[in-house]
């Protein structure tokens, strides 16, 4: 392999300042320097009461889901990402995704903004007591890496005043999300990215995150909020399955790196060279013809493979195909966001996922431009050779969540 685009998470390189965090890192077991950095590094930008340190994003979403969610309640969220979806389904519980279908090609400013017509349906059908929880996810991930407006937020949050929901925030590229706000939503031009979080925050009850994407380490997480009794009974299952309170399932070191990140991110330089530089890939490839998910997202540019191989049928996995292609003309690995990932249902039967995607995820503050540039010569040639690129079956598949270990073989006609 040549270029590593299959996820932003962790795969970034950190800063001298976090290298010199890992130094200073303290291993006490309870109570650790180094606890107390990482915690206030945290309520800075998201002041909730309650900060429970976690291994990675998916195990916080565990526990508060293992705690709040179970058979016959139903969470909503813009979109799921697939470790949170899967965290809901297994307590029983519904996860349902509330953003507008759209066309790939639509250039709006907020894509991934909840639809909030569909909320109102969804409290007033299932019943407000059914539902434990309100998820906005930021970036909207599974959608593109859009971004939510606050004024989206500030609709959900009204909505979930009105029937006493909490609302969370699945918050993995709040950073992004905000530099979004601040250079596309009018009032924010001149606002610091700290405050726009902090507003972002101020309009949730609580969160969920990997810091892993915009805390810029290479593991981490936690689930932070404001209710003293959830925050008691969530502690309890993180006691039982990640580590003591002051540590949740880190090392005193990699506190250090993600308190020493969340300084990082919410640099504006940092953030316009990030956004900058996604940018810069997805505009090339419009510019070539290549067809992508406009506009561009944060984090990621997603290639849109049931337009470019329309010859090949969403049950032949044409992403797939493609991100197979990719690899083999160039050695870059990107991800398959499409029927792999979605087609699969529960009575084992598929169906074509809503669309059928290739994300090229940027790892932060790894690649270079003359890398990217190595990337777009690459899709360029592959997408120039599309109608000589062929469908793929499965061979072997688990039962959930297959699109972390299926195999693939070539169909040949
Ligand atoms: N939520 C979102 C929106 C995510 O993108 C991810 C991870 C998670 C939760 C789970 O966090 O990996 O720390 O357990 N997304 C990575 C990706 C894996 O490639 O998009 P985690």
């Amino acid at each position: 392999m040549i270029i590593d685009l299959l996820t932003d998470s962790g795969t970034g390189a950190m800063s001298r300042d976090q290298w010199a965090g890992i130094q200073r890192g303290d291993e006490s077991y309870a109570g650790s320097p180094s606890w107390f950095r990482f915690r206030d590094a945290v309520q800075k930008l998201f002041p909730f009461r309650h900060v429970i340190p976690t291994h990675q994003g998916r195990a916080a979403e565990k526990i508060l889901f293992s705690v709040i969610a179970g058979p016959g309640k139903v969470v909503p969220n813009n979109s799921h990402f697939d470790t949170t979806r899967a965290n809901v389904e297994v307590t029983g519980a519904e996860a349902i995704d509330l953003t507008p279908p759209r066309k790939p090609g639509e250039l709006l400013p907020f894509k991934g903004d909840l639809d909030v017509d569909a909320l109102e349906r969804v409290i007033s059908e299932r019943g407000a007591e059914s539902i434990p929880v309100v998820f906005m996810t930021i970036t909207n991930n599974s959608n593109g890496g859009q971004p939510v407006s606050l004024a989206n937020l500030r609709a959900v949050r009204e909505i979930c005043d009105r029937h006493g929901l909490p609302l969370f925030l699945d918050a993995c590229r709040f950073a992004e999300n905000a530099w979004f706000i601040r250079t596309r939503e009018p009032g924010y031009e001149s606002t610091p990215i700290p405050d726009i979080v902090r507003e972002m925050a101020a309009l949730a009850d609580g969160m969920t995150m990997s810091a892993k994407k915009d805390g810029l380490a290479n593991i981490g997480g936690w689930l932070a909020l404001n209710d003293d009794g959830l925050a008691e009974r969530c502690r309890e299952v993180l006691i039982l399955t990640e580590g003591f309170p002051t540590y949740g399932g880190l090392a005193g070191r990699d506190l250090e790196a993600i308190a020493q990140g969340l300084e990082e991110v919410v640099d504006e330089d940092y953030l316009r060279y990030r956004i900058r530089s996604t940018a810069y890939l997805g505009e090339a490839l419009v510019a070539s013809g290549v067809p992508v998910l406009q506009p561009i997202g944060g984090h990621a540019v997603y290639l849109d493979a049931r337009a470019l191989l329309p010859h090949i049928p969403p049950l032949e996995y044409p992403g797939q195909s493609l991100a197979c292609a990719l690899y083999v003309e160039g050695g870059i690995r990107g991800c398959e966001i499409g029927t792999v990932m979605f087609g699969q249902r529960p009575d084992g039967t598929e169906a074509p996922g809503p669309m059928d995607l290739v994300r090229l995820a940027i790892p932060r503050r790894t690649y270079t431009q003359s890398h990217i540039d190595y990337v777009i010569e690459v899709v360029r040639s592959v997408a120039e050779r599309a109608a000589d690129l062929r469908g793929l079956r499965i061979v072997d598949a688990p039962r959930s969540l297959r699109h972390f270990t299926a195999r693939f073989a070539p169909l040949s006609s």
